[in-house]
């Protein structure tokens, strides 16, 4: 990636956004479930919302409360899905049970209901990015999964 640069004041504007959201009790139960190989769900939803947030600072006229929100919130579910069993369509259900406990616990306006709902985008054919924020937080989704996939360390941007 190219190296965008970040001010100490966005990145206390990022932390304002999302530390009620990180700092809740129900966001710091991802701490036990797994996303990819030894990322937890907790790391990698952070990771995604900080390079959403990063990539956004070079576009105009973003909402970043929603981005951030929105991006932290993307795989709000509680279980590993590698412990699935064969054929339970994983990839395609959870954007919608993320949604579903992300409203239980927030409050989320259309925006944010969107990131989630088609952040597996084209897989999730019915819930198209209606935004430039959802559309930062599905690319965002794929590289950050890729790298916890090969196992890179995980992101820490800022
Ligand atoms: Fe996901
Ligand atoms: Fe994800």
């Amino acid at each position: 990636m190219k190296d965008i640069s970040i001010t100490d004041e966005q990145i206390n504007q990022f932390w304002e956004i999302a530390r009620p959201i990180i700092e809740s009790e129900n966001f710091q139960k991802l701490k036990n479930f797994y996303a990819h190989k030894k990322t937890t769900i907790y790391e990698h939803c952070i990771s995604v919302a900080k390079l959403s947030f990063l990539k956004s600072l070079t576009k105009k006229n973003i909402d970043y409360v929603s981005l951030i929100r929105g991006a932290l919130l993307h795989d709000y579910y509680f279980y590993d899905w590698h412990k699935n069993k064969p054929f339970t369509f994983h990839g395609y259900k959870h954007p919608k049970i993320a949604e579903q406990n992300a409203c239980r616990d927030f409050e989320l306006n259309e925006k944010e209901k969107n990131i989630i709902r088609s952040h597996m985008f084209p897989l999730t054919l019915f819930h198209f990015p209606k935004c430039s924020e959802a559309w930062i937080v599905t690319i965002c989704d794929k590289k950050i999964a890729k790298m916890e996939i090969r196992g890179e360390k995980n992101a820490i941007y800022f």
